[in-house]
């Protein structure tokens, strides 16, 4: 491959660490099977711990400058509202700042969505249905946290998806493009029963009818006409025969959803211009979406789980398949995903996108308390099984100090019980005689088996601040892992503290 065809290096040099080079130390003393390397971080990263047990400044810290100055280009999310803050100084004190991409309300950086959808290399006939994955994924987190379908309905779900479907199409079909406010349009104006489309009042007030019209003048045979009536017999019959129920809430999912990004801040930062895309990151920039839900709500949650999926796709597809191992460890930057408070961005793409995370060399790191958070955030009646299945895709799992004891009882069951001697032993008088006593000894062993690490252990490790030394404690389990912590025995956790003073 010659220099020009590579993906883009700085000053044409690869100026990151080697997928074995170490990322981070973990454990006491400098030991190479305690290494943290990038070929770990590829495998993902998930971070628990309650409130104050110094997630965020202990083993988010850590890893989040560990990728800066790796030189790792990324993607953060973030919920609260000093966390853009928070990387700003980070960035500094790594000097990464010039990489910083930080995308807020004022606006100076713009990502129009469906412009970078519809003129990305590489699509072709899989277009509309990429446009109804990405409002799929935004609408799962929100759906979810309102609690207003009951996330993994599968009825609602193809119902949606159907009216996504076709309104893309309409749009394509009668406008040669695709925005938001014409798939408004076209939803908010559908027929809400049979008898209407045969209503003149409603064939005059609908943009779904006027766009129908102007199709059908356009595409009078070939495909695209046949496309075109499939599309009508959608709104027409199938459409406006729903059941109002099914229809007023699949409309309304869709309508609230575009109804944020059509007005105010969001129409701006992803609606009108797009002057940068998930690709700088390629290039080593970070992108900082300083839109913190606890600030900006479901705003702040639509915008960045829309833009986390159209980022995961560009990083999936972004290695060429001809590229083998070691080209790409040369050649492709590695990128990572940071979430803070990840419960608000988690859905079930996450658990795809981690599965093949390796290959498109990205490292997830989410950060959350406590497993209950996760499984509401999955809703639904298999939140639990994709919670945990999402979470089976993050092999490293760092727990700090936490009181729940679900998390706690998790991280002891995935650490496992190990085969151990219970020593007993004992002495007793034996049989006396005149002036003396004989003693009996005894001695056993009893096979058992015991959590190396006992739940209530996450209670009790240290939560930073003066009282701990700036110290914040983790026990940390990596699937598959052996680690030599005392650089005697091997075990499948370590314990580390982390420094909250950089
Ligand atoms: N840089 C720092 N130096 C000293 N103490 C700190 C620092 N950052 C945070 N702390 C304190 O350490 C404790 C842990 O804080 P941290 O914010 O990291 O916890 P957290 O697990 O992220 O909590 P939350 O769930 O509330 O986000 C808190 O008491 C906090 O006030
Ligand atoms: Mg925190």
């Amino acid at each position: 491959m010659d220099q020009e065809s590579k993906v883009p290096l700085r000053g044409g040099i690869q100026d990151w660490p080697g997928d074995n080079e170490v990322l981070l130390e973990l454990g006491e003393g400098e030991r190479a099977e305690n290494y943290w390397s990038l070929r770990d971080a590829f495998e993902g990263a998930q971070v628990f711990g309650g409130t104050g047990s110094g997630k965020s400044s202990g083993s988010g810290q850590a890893l989040a400058r560990a990728f800066l100055a790796a030189n790792l280009g990324g993607l953060v999310l973030t919920a609260k509202t000093d966390e853009a803050a928070a990387w700003r100084k980070m960035a500094e004190e790594e000097g990464r700042s010039e990489d910083l991409i930080e995308v807020t309300l004022e606006g100076r950086f713009q990502f129009n969505f469906l412009r970078y959808e519809l003129n990305r290399p590489g699509v072709g006939a899989g277009h509309t249905e990429s446009l109804v994955n990405l409002f799929c994924a935004v609408l799962e987190s929100a759906e979810k946290r309102q609690g207003q379908m009951g996330g993994g309905d599968a009825y609602w779900n193809r119902a949606l998806r159907q009216l996504l479907r076709n309104a893309i199409d309409l749009a394509v079909l009668a406008l040669e493009d695709v925005d938001l406010s014409s798939l408004y349009e076209i939803i908010a104006s559908a027929p809400t029963s049979r008898e209407e489309t045969r209503d003149e009042g409603w064939q005059e007030s609908s943009a779904c009818f006027a766009l129908l019209q102007a199709a059908q003048a356009k595409h009078t045979d070939g495909n695209r006409a046949e496309d075109l009536k499939l599309v009508a017999a959608y709104f027409l019959r199938e459409f406006a025969g729903l059941a109002n129920e099914t229809r007023s809430v699949v409309v309304s999912t869709f309508t609230s959803m575009a109804d944020c990004f059509m007005r105010g801040a969001l129409r701006k930062l992803f609606c009108e211009g797009l002057n940068y895309s998930p690709e700088d990151c390629f290039d080593g920039k970070i992108i900082v979406l300083n839109l913190p839900v606890k600030e900006f709500h479901e705003l702040g949650q639509f915008a960045q789980v829309l833009f986390k999926f159209v980022w995961q796709r560009a990083v999936e597809r972004r290695i060429p398949v001809d590229t083998d191992r070691r080209m790409a460890q040369e050649t492709i930057r590695p990128v990572f995903l940071f979430a803070d408070e990840s419960q608000f961005f988690v859905n079930s793409y996450d658990a795809l996108f981690q599965s093949t995370a390796r290959s498109s060399r990205a490292c997830t790191v989410y950060l959350t308390q406590n497993l209950p958070t996760y499984f509401s955030a999955f809703g639904g009646a298999n939140g639990r099984q994709e919670a945990e299945s999402f979470l089976g895709n993050l092999q490293t799992k760092i727990a700090h100090a936490n009181g729940d004891p679900a998390t706690n009882l998790w991280m002891a069951d995935s650490i496992g019980r190990t085969r151990q001697i219970q020593l007993s032993g004992g002495m007793s008088e034996g049989g006396m005689g005149p002036g003396r006593t004989s003693f009996n000894q005894t001695a056993g062993g009893n096979l058992v088996y015991e959590y190396p690490v006992q739940p209530a252990e996450f209670t009790t490790l240290a939560t930073g601040g003066p009282d701990h030394g700036y110290q914040v404690g983790a026990i940390i389990f990596q699937g598959g892992r052996s680690w030599l912590p005392d650089g005697q025995k091997p075990r499948n956790f370590i314990r580390h503290l982390f420094s909250q003073k950089p």
